[in-house]
């Protein structure tokens, strides 16, 4: 797309494109493009109506239904935050006092959104003309444009004594091929500008990639990691009076607060559109105990591991390690936890693809998941050779215990946190256990 055809969507032939493309877009590409020219749409303005009625298709899972009259360019969709994270940082920003706010390459803005629903003066920079064109277009779009504002421009130059709080989500793909950027220096704002930042305005908030270096966060600065129904999707430095911990795991995820235990000064709380945001905060220095297996094993959200906070969550749940360098812990007990997925062991097995093929024979299973950390096995791989027969489900886990490849036969834990699914269990007898 370019700017001159996002001038021609926003017209009312435009808009009339857009909705006769919403209502055949998904289908077959050419049955979509003939329905459009039939129906006297101008070829040029047609391909630009399914192209965006594609990408708001594909936007849906990141905006809800906000993106059916958003615009987006696929880039810009691809970098842009998602809805709810977008949305429970504003809460925070709103929560913390923030009025106004520079947005210091905004995207097509959703981020700037967001801060401006939850309330707060918005101005954008955006160094491309068509993304910042895009952003103009989606403040309009979702009835914002009094609170955000964008202007074309550099993000370097913006004169940030305007404003109370900035916020930057620098550009970590390639303009161009796409491609992600690892080094924070290639970043775009440059990485020193970006934490220079925070000299020049204490409030400030940095968007990173989840795989940030621990070195790399300034002192004194929150980390923050986040991840979305169990999959970590960014972290987030809170810079100066923002910053409240030094390290956060943010937890979000559909529907009702679970019990959260052990997020002492951060409380689980629910967003306006019901999602529940659940928080582990804690130095991020401590170590977890070791010991040896227990009947319940802990899979931690990877935002937990990812901010080094296993030990806070061994602390809450009473557990510990088997092995100090693998994140798998292990209680006495199953507690509800919305920072761990608990499954319970039924059988403990040195590594060993023989001993593993008779005992899942022997208990019928035939529907095996694979969980691994610390073990060089290629689940698939696994699966494969198991050549599983039975009708029973159970779940696999690689590790190592005390430095030694391990399998753990486990159960699902139900949600209600007693038990497993299955009726009889074998442990603690040493059945399984060599
Ligand atoms: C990761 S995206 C921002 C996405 C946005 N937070 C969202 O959720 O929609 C980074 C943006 O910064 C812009 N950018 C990069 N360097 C810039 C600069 N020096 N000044 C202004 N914008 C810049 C890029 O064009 C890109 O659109």
């Amino acid at each position: 797309m370019d700017l001159e055809q996002l001038a021609a969507l926003r017209t009312p032939e435009g808009s009339d494109a857009l909705a006769a493309a919403a209502r055949v877009a998904g289908g077959d590409p050419l049955a979509a493009a003939a329905a459009l020219r039939s129906a006297g749409i101008p070829a040029g303005l047609a391909a630009a109506a399914l192209t965006q009625a594609e990408l708001r298709r594909r936007a849906a899972g990141k905006f809800g239904p906000a993106a059916s009259g958003m615009f987006f360019t696929r880039p810009g969709l691809e970098q842009a935050t998602r809805g709810v994270v977008a949305r429970r940082r504003a809460h925070r920003l709103r929560k913390a006092g923030v009025t106004s706010l520079a947005d210091l390459g905004c995207g097509l803005g959703a981020d700037a959104l967001a801060a401006a629903q939850a309330g707060i003066r918005v101005y954008g920079v955006e160094a491309d003309p068509l993304t910042a064109a895009l952003a103009e277009a989606n403040a309009q779009a979702t009835g914002l444009a009094e609170l955000f504002t964008v202007e074309c421009g550099d993000a370097t130059a913006f004169d940030v004594t305007r404003v109370e709080a900035v916020f930057c989500d620098p550009a970590r793909r390639r303009a161009g091929t796409g491609r992600r950027i690892f080094d924070p220096n290639s970043y775009s704002p440059p990485w020193d500008f970006v934490t220079g930042l925070a000299q020049r305005v204490p409030r400030t908030v940095v968007k990173v990639a989840p795989g940030l270096d621990h070195a790399l966060i300034p002192a004194g600065t929150e980390a923050e990691w986040v991840s979305v129904d169990g999959n970590l999707v960014e972290a987030a430095l809170w810079c100066g009076p923002l910053a409240e911990t030094p390290r956060r795991a943010t937890v979000l995820k559909e529907g009702p607060p679970v019990n959260a235990s052990g997020s002492k000064g951060a409380p689980s709380y629910h967003l306006v559109d019901g999602t529940s945001v659940h928080q582990l905060v804690g130095s991020g220095r401590q170590e977890a105990p070791v010991g040896p297996v227990r009947r319940y094993l802990y899979d931690p959200d990877p935002a937990v591991v990812r901010a080094h906070l296993v030990a806070e969550l061994a602390a809450d749940l009473d557990a510990s390690l088997a092995d100090p360098s693998i994140a798998y812990l292990y209680a006495d007990a199953p507690t509800s936890t919305p920072y761990a997925r608990c499954l319970e062991v039924t059988d403990v097995l040195p590594f060993s693809l023989k001993r593993l093929r008779a005992l899942l024979r022997a208990r019928r299973v035939g529907r095996v998941e694979i969980l691994k950390r610390g073990s060089a096995l290629e689940p698939e791989r696994l699966r494969h050779d198991l050549r599983l027969t039975g009708d029973q489900p159970a779940s696999l886990v690689l590790t190592r215990v005390a430095a030694a490849p391990t399998v753990l036969v486990c159960q699902p834990v139900t949600s209600k946190g007693h038990g497993g699914s299955r009726q009889e269990s074998v442990w603690p007898s040493d059945r399984g256990r060599s």
